[in-house]
């Protein structure tokens, strides 16, 4: 199984690119996880999406080709960072690659809510009549206070965290698993 992931965060000690670096690792044996450069977009301009730059190109065939798509959110003013938006806006549009796939949501901050603005927001965007990503219900994995959940090496040490993370993992493979089957019912 093929997961692409998509980070909102561009900053080099990002809470959030640590946890995805952490999850490609500890489920290395049952999905790859590739994370896709979308620091490297420029902003959308509905001018260029019929003739996109080469980097939008890439980005579009490696979701075409995924499976699914793990989305990590930090928050941003109680919503989703203007990097991930704009992701999903190219994505959204011309070959319109996010319909369909199955998406999980993670999200890590230092309050104590763990990015559920910004998720609950990004469950909104994702079911948008442009995008309908079929996104795992329930499920929510916020990780609040990540500065006390994670060592210097991005590795989570929270047991209760990595347990719960651990089943949503496998309730998410299950899901693509099923999403692939109703697919192929048509
Ligand atoms: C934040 N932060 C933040 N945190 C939160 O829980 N709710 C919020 O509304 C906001 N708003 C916000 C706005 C802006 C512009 C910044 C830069 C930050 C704090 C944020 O959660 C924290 O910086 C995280 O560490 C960002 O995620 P990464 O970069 O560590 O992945």
């Amino acid at each position: 199984m093929k997961i692409v992931a998509m980070v909102g965060s561009n900053r080099k000690e990002s809470y959030n690119m640590k946890l995805t670096r952490y999850m490609q690792n500890r489920y290395a044996d049952k999905v790859e996880i590739e994370i896709l450069p979308i620091d490297q977009l420029p902003f959308y301009n509905q001018d260029d999406e019929l003739d996109p730059p080469e980097i939008v190109k890439e980005i579009r065939e490696k979701i075409k080709e995924s499976d699914g798509i793990l989305f990590a959110t930090p928050e941003y003013n109680a919503s989703i960072p203007a990097l991930l938006k704009n992701a999903i806006d190219w994505f959204s549009r011309v070959e319109t690659v996010l319909v369909d796939k199955p998406a999980m949501i993670v999200g890590a901050s230092m309050g104590a809510l763990g990015t559920v603005k910004a998720q609950l927001q990004l469950r909104q965007i994702l079911n948008a009549v442009n995008v309908s990503t079929s996104t795992l219900p329930g499920n929510e994995v916020y990780v609040g206070s990540v500065h006390t959940k994670m060592d210097d090496y991005g590795n989570l040490t929270d047991q209760a965290t990595i347990e719960f993370i651990d089943s949503v993992v496998d309730n998410f493979i299950q899901w693509v698993e099923k999403t692939v089957v109703y697919e192929s019912a048509y």
